[in-house]
């Protein structure tokens, strides 16, 4: 018999975490406000592009092991232990992380607790968040029920997000000194297989737990903002930026993974958790701290305003009635999630610049027409092209990546390409009489 689970939010980290827990064996139930997300899930179906997530998602409910409910009162009766994976978004107009969501799991479960209990905090939260939802929860749950709040934050990544959950490459737990006890026992059962194939296992108090999660964040961050500064340098002074990520890469100490310039990072974590981690040490008092990461950020927001200078540059100097081809809205391939596009921001940049945007992604059209529906959207790459003044690669699709000039030079108005992945080969559209212009590439 598994473990019996409750995973609060259903959202990519919740949804994919409650499918993976079922997968490992163990007796689910994923707990959502959202009666839409619910419906969709019940029928096996992920509101979101997750590869491989429906599969799981319904090969579990199929075997009895995966349900999901809006009632609290049902996940509180039925689970021993319990994950908290609802978003904390940017705040509206500043830097800190929204915590109202994160607060109200705590407050709403806490007083239905009937037994003791374990909640393991995953979603990403401003340090010293756990230990303030751990007194909160004891406060508020009845008399003689023991609860405890433990952090093990989640690092999966959206396109990888099975894989990553159930082969983690580390294990993170904090632990509360003012709790019972029980909670490494209880992960320790909980993720056993993972923890059998040799997944390291950290045990570390609540603040380091929380905060391996943001500073990783921060180094991917800072790593990219890195070398698209470099790639700036290389623009001016004739070098190619690819050529010099593949050399520093080789030294190990550096690593060549997330050493692609381009038109920079998105998406739902990366730059709403740079942004809190500095809001959240100002208040601690060691704002100087990460003042670098408001550099990293500025470097990150650059990359977009630049890629629109540069098309307009190339565009004769004006993107008054010209026609642009942006292929790629999603903030990375292999996903639906256009929060915080970079593709998308800048097809809306140029637009708002006089020009007539035409956008086709694989997978996110959908999504994107619901926050940017006055862009002009196609079904192909052929289809978006039509009489393009400039094509612009976005987001690195395995299909763009794949694509041959002769796929779109018979519909393009001028034979200009754009790569704002650096994931063409430039040789490939020179020969064929393209003009290519790249990141950080002569
Ligand atoms: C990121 C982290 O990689 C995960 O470890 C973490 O768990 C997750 O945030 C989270 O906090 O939930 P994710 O947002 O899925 O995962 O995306 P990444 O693969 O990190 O890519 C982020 C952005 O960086 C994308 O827009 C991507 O295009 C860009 N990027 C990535 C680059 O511009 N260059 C690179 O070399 C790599």
């Amino acid at each position: 018999m598994g473990i019996r689970v409750a995973v609060f939010g259903t959202g990519y980290l919740g949804a994919t975490h409650a499918a993976c827990m079922a997968e490992l064996g163990h007796d689910v139930v994923g707990v959502d406000v959202d009666e839409s997300k619910l419906t969709a899930l019940r029928s096996g179906e992920v509101p979101f592009y997750e590869p491989g997530l429906s599969e799981v998602l319904r090969r579990n409910i199929e075997a009895g092991r995966l349900r999901f409910t809006s009632s609290y009162a049902e996940a509180a009766e039925f689970a021993d232990v319990h994950f908290l994976g609802v978003g904390t978004p940017q705040k509206r107009g500043e830097f800190g992380a929204d915590m109202r969501y994160v607060f109200a799991v705590i407050e709403e479960l806490a007083p239905l607790l009937t037994r003791p209990t374990v909640i393991f905090g995953k979603s990403t939260v401003p340090v010293g968040t756990a230990a303030q939802l751990g007194a909160l929860a004891r406060e508020l749950a009845p008399d003689g029920v023991d609860v405890e709040v433990a952090w093990n934050p989640e690092f999966l990544r959206e396109g990888f997000a099975v894989k990553d959950t159930l082969h983690p490459d580390r294990i993170v737990l904090g632990l509360d000194p003012a709790a019972e006890g029980r909670a490494e026992d209880v992960a320790r059962e909980v993720y056993s297989d993972l923890i059998d194939e040799g997944i390291p296992f950290l045990v570390t108090d609540l603040a380091t737990a929380e905060l391996v999660k943001v500073a990783a964040n921060a180094f991917l961050a800072t790593k990219i903002s890195f070398i698209n500064a470099i790639a700036e340098v290389c623009e001016v002074a004739g070098a190619d930026v690819t050529t010099l990520a593949d050399a520093i890469g080789y030294d190990e100490r550096i690593g060549r993974r997330f050493l692609n310039a381009g038109i920079g990072f998105g998406g739902g974590c990366l730059p709403k958790d740079i942004r809190a981690f500095m809001a959240r040490a100002g208040e601690l008092g060691a704002d100087q701290a990460l003042t670098f990461l408001r550099e990293v950020d500025a470097i990150n927001m650059r990359r977009r305003t630049t890629m629109v200078d540069t098309t307009k540059r190339i565009c004769d100097g004006s993107l008054l009635g010209k026609r642009i081809a942006v292929l790629g809205a999603a903030f990375k391939p292999n996903s639906d999630d256009v929060r915080d596009s970079p593709a998308l921001n800048i097809a809306g940049q140029i637009q708002l610049q006089g020009a007539a945007v035409s956008v086709y992604d694989p997978k996110a059209i959908h999504n994107s027409k619901a926050i940017f529906p006055t862009l002009g959207y196609g079904l192909s790459a052929k289809d978006v092209c039509q009489g393009a003044d400039a094509v612009l690669v976005l987001t690195e699709w395995e299909e763009f990546r794949k694509m041959t000039p002769s796929e779109i030079e018979g519909v393009v108005r001028r034979k200009v390409i754009v790569d704002g992945r650096n994931c063409l080969d430039p040789s490939v559209w020179r020969s064929a009489g393209w003009s290519y212009y790249g990141v950080g590439r002569s």
